[in-house]
């Protein structure tokens, strides 16, 4: 059978590390945890069982491994030092047998996405952002729709647009909707962004490194690699969608709790073929995964064994390719989760009650 493993990470160090150490998790305290990672080996997680093409009847096996360090920690410490850590990891992944390995979360992020890494490894290596990126897309544009907003009128913005995976959102979502605002810390690569998005264009591209323009935005996908959020309760227009594709996530807490005018989804769930068990709790409900493992999984049941999706620059062209390679197997875009839950259509129905409510008080 053929395989592929996946390096996970603790991204909310408390709660990830209570999943597989109980005991450690609730001992601890974040900085502790930050502390000791530094001095823990890669970790084996479990093994993944059951993935069927739903095209083809293959199957595959995986398993998860860890690089335990947290996003803080991967970027206090020498870059270096990471890849050290991450190389480890996907070493042990080999010696499992993997004939393909996934980057998840901040061990796609660290330098140069995966080159490196890549470079030190015998086994093929991908990041999943081409994946990542589609189904980011494909979940706002539904969420829209779900919310009743025209996508050809619509005032959208991307967070974190000079990024890996934000530039090729944005030059998706830039076909699509009116007016799209480039968001990012640096004005020069915002800049440079809309001079090498295709164009001149129905939609009109506007860079900017104000929070404040998401208040004229009704679509928001944000994908920052902030380890703390950036979009809080104040910045947001009534009856808006916010797409959160960022782990550490990027949407402030205080949103769920102040904002019930606001559909906030987690970008990147995906429904994967077969009677999958992941035999651990990563936080989605049985049967779902995220994107970038969903990328990973799509090539070793397509037999794809060579380095994938790396480095800063995703191409259109690998957005739609491993597209079409996860569809034929059966990945889809699943429904909709916000911090944690699932969305039912009654709940959006009730943000846009309240939307309604909130547009009539102001
Ligand atoms: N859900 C999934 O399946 C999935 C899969 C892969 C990755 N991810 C997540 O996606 C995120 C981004 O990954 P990436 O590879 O695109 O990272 P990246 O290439 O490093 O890009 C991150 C972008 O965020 C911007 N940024 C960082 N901090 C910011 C802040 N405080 N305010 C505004 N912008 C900020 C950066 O701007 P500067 O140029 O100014 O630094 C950069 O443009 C990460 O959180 C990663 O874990 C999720």
């Amino acid at each position: 059978m053929d395989t592929f493993a996946f390096i996970i990470h603790p991204i909310d160090p408390k709660r990830d590390v209570s999943r597989k150490f109980p005991l450690l998790g609730r001992v601890l305290n974040e900085r502790q945890i930050d502390f000791f990672s530094t001095f823990f080996p890669p970790i084996y997680i479990s093994e993944i069982e059951g993935i069927t093409s739903s095209a083809t009847g293959k199957q595959v096996k995986g398993w998860f491994v860890a690089a335990p360090y947290t996003p803080r920690r991967m970027l206090e410490l020498p870059e270096r030092v990471v890849y050290r850590k991450i190389v480890q990891t996907g070493r042990m992944a080999e010696r499992l047998g993997a004939q393909m390995l996934g980057l998840g979360a901040f061990t796609s992020v660290i330098g140069d996405a995966g080159v490196t890494i890549a470079r030190s490894l015998d086994v093929p290596v991908t990041t999943g952002d081409a994946y990542t990126i589609s189904i980011a897309v494909q979940a706002i544009c539904e969420a829209a729709r779900f919310m009743d907003i025209p996508l050809c009128n619509a005032m959208a913005a991307v967070v974190g647009a000079s990024g890996t995976i934000g530039r090729v959102c944005a030059e998706l979502l830039a076909e699509d909707v009116a007016r799209l605002y480039l968001i990012g810390r640096r004005e020069e690569p915002l800049v440079d962004l809309r001079e090498q998005l295709p164009g001149p264009g129905r939609c009109e591209l506007v860079p900017s490194t104000k929070m404040d323009v998401l208040s004229e935005s009704q679509l928001i996908l944000t994908v920052t690699s902030s380890i703390h959020d950036v979009i809080k309760p104040e910045h947001l227009l009534p009856g808006s969608v916010v797409c959160d594709v960022a782990r550490p996530r990027d949407v402030s807490a205080m949103v769920a709790a102040a904002r019930d005018d606001i559909l906030v989804i987690d970008g990147g769930m995906v429904d994967v073929p077969g009677p999958v068990d992941f035999h651990f709790n990563f936080g989605f409900p049985p049967g779902k995964s995220y994107a970038c493992m969903a990328e990973t999984i799509a090539l070793a049941l397509e037999g794809r064994f060579e380095d994938y999706t790396l480095g800063k620059h995703v191409t259109r062209e690998r957005v739609d390719e491993i597209t079409a390679i996860a569809e034929k197997h059966g990945f889809r875009l699943s429904g909709f989760r916000s911090f944690e839950r699932e969305v039912t259509l009654q709940h959006i129905e009730t943000v846009r009650q309240n939307a309604r409510k909130r547009a009539r008080h102001t």
